[in-house]
């Protein structure tokens, strides 16, 4: 295992070229790997072990759109894609890559299944670290693990067919044979990562929960509005404002955070833009400090596992998350958004589909 140092912090990262895919083709060899679920990750890791040489199997329900998906990736029913529970019966190792909610539902089945000395996988901390809110309490004698690809399902699959691969994050959280280490990391090395990256069950979710309330989703969407309305108070267009506050950020300037860095990106831009990031940074890290304390607060005490837990058990679940996506896609800075990206050459032309949307926004007329 290598070490990679973040300034005195040493942590144990997992390579391809230390730990290469025919080691773990021999440490699989005889395990069969049911994926259950087919949603997301299901497709991305069933396909890529499948192309590793990985002896795997997908337990989907039928009659639904995810099974036909299956069929038409070559899994093949009766052979490779089987009902849930059959699947469960003839994996050894148990990739439970169900809705997080659905995990919590079809619990009592899976656990029937889990017989001595075989695994139960996950690719997310959550239903293991809030057990006392999921109910999800594996037996003692099976090995208990994650594999969390630090990105979509449909990611994994795209940088695996480039020949790429990417990062995870693995945990053990109970090793009952002894084989735990080998198993976890022989199975991210078969679904694609390129590093991974050692944590535990409970980082991962805390880190998981707090990231897409925080920087990745909740907190960008808040700093837009707040930075769009002021905009638009004060009389700026609707295009200004939302070039200003989004457009150039995803369009210009992201791509340069990506590739080298924050300063790499202020060093491209002009003096007077870096004078006033340079000074106005801080101002925002302190103004928000408390909200991400209470964030995180609030995912430790186990307040966002339950409020998802609760949500998305609610019949009308996805009915309520269209009327709250479309309130945001209706909103005057994202209908701003439809019109600017309108306008990029690619998008000339086309009209963008939403579905559920009923308003138009503003519509680009270009004189003849
Ligand atoms: N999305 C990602 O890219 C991502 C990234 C990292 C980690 N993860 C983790 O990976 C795991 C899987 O996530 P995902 O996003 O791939 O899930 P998903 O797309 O929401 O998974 C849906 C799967 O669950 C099945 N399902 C839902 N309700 C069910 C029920 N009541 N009974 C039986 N099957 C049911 C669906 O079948 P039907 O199609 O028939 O409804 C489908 O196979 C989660 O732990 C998640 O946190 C996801």
């Amino acid at each position: 295992m290598a070490k990679l140092k973040f300034g005195d912090v040493e942590e144990n990262v997992v390579t391809r070229e230390e730990f290469p895919l025919e080691k773990a083709q021999e440490i699989l060899k005889d395990e069969v790997v049911a994926v259950i679920g087919y949603g997301v990750q299901g497709p991305g890791q069933a396909l890529n072990q499948k192309e590793n040489g990985i002896n795997v199997i997908v337990g989907q329900r039928p009659n639904s759109k995810s099974w036909d998906k299956a069929v038409n990736d070559g899994f093949v029913p009766g052979e490779t894609l089987f009902e849930i529970e059959e699947a469960l019966e003839r994996g050894t190792i148990i990739c439970y890559l169900l809705s997080d909610a659905a995990q919590i539902k079809l619990w009592p089945t899976v656990k029937k299944h889990l017989t001595k000395g075989k695994a139960l996988y996950f690719s997310h901390g959550f239903g293991i670290t809030y057990r006392e809110q999921t109910g999800i309490i594996p037996p003692a004698d099976v090995d208990v693990f994650l594999v969390a690809p630090k990105g979509s399902g449909t990611s994994l699959r795209r940088m695996f067919l480039q020949g790429r691969g990417l990062n995870s994050s693995y945990a053990i959280f109970q090793d009952a044979t002894g084989r735990a280490i080998e198993r976890v990391v022989s199975l991210g090395i078969a679904i694609g990562s390129g590093y991974l990256f050692e944590t535990d069950f409970k980082k991962e979710v805390f880190s998981d929960l707090t990231g897409e309330r925080g920087t990745l989703m909740g907190a960008i969407q808040g700093i837009f509005a707040a930075q769009f309305e002021v905009l638009r108070k004060r009389g700026h267009s609707p295009s200004e404002a939302f070039n200003e506050t989004v457009e150039e950020l995803t369009q210009s300037l992201m791509p340069l955070v990506a590739e080298n860095g924050m300063d790499w990106m202020y060093a491209n831009c002009s003096t007077t833009a870096q004078r006033g990031a340079l000074d106005w940074w801080k101002k925002f890290r302190d103004a928000t400090l408390p909200v991400f304390n209470e964030l995180y607060d609030s995912v430790a005490a186990g307040k966002e596992s339950q409020r998802s837990i609760d949500s998305n058990s609610q019949p009308d679940y996805r009915e309520k998350l269209n009327a709250e996506l479309a309130e945001l896609r209706d909103s005057e800075m994202w209908q701003a958004g439809r019109t600017v990206r309108s306008l990029r050459p690619e998008n000339q032309g086309q009209q963008e589909q939403h579905a559920g949307s009923e308003k138009q926004g503003q519509e680009v007329v270009t004189e003849a």
